[in-house]
């Protein structure tokens, strides 16, 4: 089984987003059982919270239902715990490395990379849609959805 958290800035748009279509193409696939996910944020200010309304909006308009998903931040035990963490930006990556425990003391700690990256090869980041308008949550969606079929394609 490969755990797989997926982290942005604060656990309510990209994040959500992207661990939902992964779900449903895990879903979709007859996966379920084969791979463990979950999302969170870098930033704590929305722990417990849904995904953020119009993140629920997108995707559902294009059928994907994320609003069973809750908010957290990030803790130190997810680099243990999970295989493989992708970040929505290079900002929340350099955060994420920096909370990282010292791998010399544990090879078995999370692969980090970046999300775009390690699922199509893009070095690109998924641009932070919260302040942004409906066409950037399509946006967001539709590139989400395009990382997902590279990161199914990866795994197999
Ligand atoms: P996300 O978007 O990182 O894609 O969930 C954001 C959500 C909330 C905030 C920033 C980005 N915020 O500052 O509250």
């Amino acid at each position: 089984m490969t755990k797989i958290l997926f982290v942005c800035l604060g656990n309510i748009c990209r994040s959500p987003t992207a661990e939902g279509l992964f779900q449903q193409a895990l879903h979709a696939q007859g996966l379920g059982k084969r791979h463990f996910h979950d999302s969170c944020g870098t930033g704590g200010w929305h722990a417990g919270d849904a995904p953020e309304p119009r993140a629920v909006k997108t995707a559902l308009k294009f059928g994907t239902d994320i609003s069973h998903l809750r908010a957290r931040k990030i803790k130190t035990a997810d680099f243990a715990h999970f295989d493989l963490i992708l970040a929505m930006d290079r900002q929340n990556l350099s955060d994420i490395l920096a909370l990282k425990p010292d791998q010399s003391h544990n090879d078995s700690m999370a692969e980090c990379a970046l999300y775009l990256d390690y699922c199509l090869g893009e070095k690109k980041n998924v641009p932070d849609p919260h302040y942004g308008t409906q066409a950037d949550f399509d946006s967001v969606y539709h590139l989400c959805q395009k990382a997902t079929e590279g990161l199914m394609k990866r795994l197999s």
